[in-house]
């Protein structure tokens, strides 16, 4: 990867080194099959941190001891490890959003694990199967630790990759905050019981608006993960030629430009970007959704043209997931619903103290000791089709646990057999996600926007 030379970026690359410390040594670990890798310590702390022009933010939560969550980097097919160290007052775990791990590596505690108290540690190990973005958080009083700062974003790197000139990382995100820059209320109960409550700075990589560098005329791989507790996205690039390459982890099928994409919490963006040839020409990607466009991040041309071309850049190798077979495929209906029903949750993990929202009329009641019955049991190795449907005004980026699904068709629109792990349904769609049962254990499947998932619209399905 050539130098990308801005301060900004810089800054995010430190970041990277800073909690990568552990990951060089994986790199050399992983060619010895019986030795373990490295740890990498994530420490969960409260610190301060400058989101606002008018000083420091209190109460900001992050892994390691300043800024952003480190970006994690690790290899497909490699081990990796973490140790979680809880420095918060409040239990915590880590989820790997999209990473195909085993069920006790999975974070969601009760279902897979104890929750991590205060002072207490907790060992993660597993090897990445996939290749490309993904992103790690809290499965533990949600909304208060990820709208505090604590989502991460995870590049899987394969060796079989095309050659890009440059790669930005950007954790898109928003927070809570008033005029003076202190946290603001979580959310607003009427606002949870809709869209969801959005936030009022919008940021990347913590940052308003970074500009990276890259070499003119230059390929760039741009990875971008929606870390935001409620915002849906609708994604333009101007100024160069872009490609969407991949999705959630995913190559593709077929590439498209990203004209107005939309992409809710919890999705992941991969895009090929052309640089323009002459030096000085900013690019710039921007969520044109809603009455309130924002540039999100720009990249500015540096050098003399690499003359690099969108249309050379090689296919990204795809990832080693099962082929559902649709002709002995058992299907599954799921209904996303709002409710009045109201169910209180005896959780130490965060109730919101409200259900507005159902999976199969069956509104979730949080983390209990006494769990409702999982959606569905699916037998080890065998091929499903959830057959979705979504019964409400608002969209929903509904996220599987620990297997990875195929999109095979939508009532609404035309869509593309993507594997992913998040499917943002519209209002009145129906969709159909074919999957093979090939991971063992409880997997639990909700709504991204994390005032749907804490008030109803969570469930798990059993594979054994
Ligand atoms: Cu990204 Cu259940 O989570
Ligand atoms: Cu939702």
């Amino acid at each position: 990867m050539t130098a990308v030379t801005r301060r900004k970026l810089l800054r995010t690359a430190a970041i990277a080194g800073a909690g990568g410390i552990g990951l060089s040594a994986i790199g050399k670990v992983g060619s010895w099959a019986a030795a373990p890798p490295e740890p990498v310590l994530l420490k969960t702390a409260r610190i301060q941190a400058k989101l606002m022009d008018v000083g420091q933010t209190k109460n900001v939560l992050t892994y390691g001891d300043a800024g952003m969550p480190p970006v994690l980097r690790m290899k497909k097919g490699e081990p990796f490890a973490a140790r979680l160290v809880n420095a918060i007052d409040d239990p915590t775990t880590i989820h790997w959003h999209g990473i195909r791990v085993p069920n006790k590596m999975d974070g969601v505690p009760f279902l897979v694990q104890p929750y991590v108290y205060t002072g207490d540690h907790f060992d993660y190990a597993f090897t990445p199967p996939d290749a490309g973005t993904f992103w790690y958080h809290p499965h533990c009083n949600t909304l208060e630790q990820m709208g505090h700062g604590l989502t991460g974003v995870i590049v899987v790197e394969n060796p079989n990759d095309p050659q890009f000139d440059a790669e930005v990382v950007i954790n898109l995100r928003d927070w809570r905050l008033g005029d003076d820059g202190q946290f603001i209320d979580q959310f607003r109960p009427r606002d949870a019981a809709r869209s969801g409550t959005y936030g009022t700075v919008r940021t990347a990589n913590w940052l308003d608006q970074p500009q990276f560098d890259a070499p003119a005329g230059g390929l760039v791989r741009l990875r971008a993960a929606i870390t935001d507790v409620t915002r849906v996205y609708a994604f333009r690039v101007e100024g160069a030629e872009a490609m969407v390459i991949a999705l959630d982890g995913n190559p593709v099928p077929q590439r498209f430009a990203p004209d107005a994409l939309q992409l809710g919490p919890g999705q992941r963006l991969e895009l090929a970007i052309r640089m323009p040839d002459d030096e000085g020409a900013v690019v710039s990607l921007g969520d044109v959704r809603g009455t309130k466009p924002k540039i999100l991040a720009t990249l500015r041309a540096v050098g003399t043209s690499l003359k690099r071309g969108l249309r050379d850049l090689a296919p990204l190798e795809i990832n080693p997931v099962q082929q559902v077979d649709l002709a002995a495929a058992e299907h599954i209906s799921l209904s996303l619903s709002a409710t009045a029903e109201n169910v209180p949750s005896d959780g130490i993990c965060g109730s919101l103290g409200y259900s507005f929202w159902a999976i199969n009329k069956v509104p979730w009641p949080g983390d209990t000791s006494d769990p409702t019955a999982p959606l569905a049991e699916l037998k080890l190795g065998k091929s499903y089709v959830i057959d979705m449907e979504n019964l409400t005004p608002q969209s929903h980026p509904i996220h599987l646990h620990g297997m990875s699904f195929k999109v095979l068709s939508s009532s609404t629109r035309p869509v593309q057999p993507m594997i992913s792990d998040t499917y943002l349904i519209q209002p009145n769609e129906k969709v159909q996600l074919g999957f093979v049962a090939d991971n063992q254990g409880d997997w639990l499947l909700h709504c991204h926007i994390i005032e749907h998932q804490k008030s109803g619209m969570t469930s798990y399905v059993r594979v054994a």
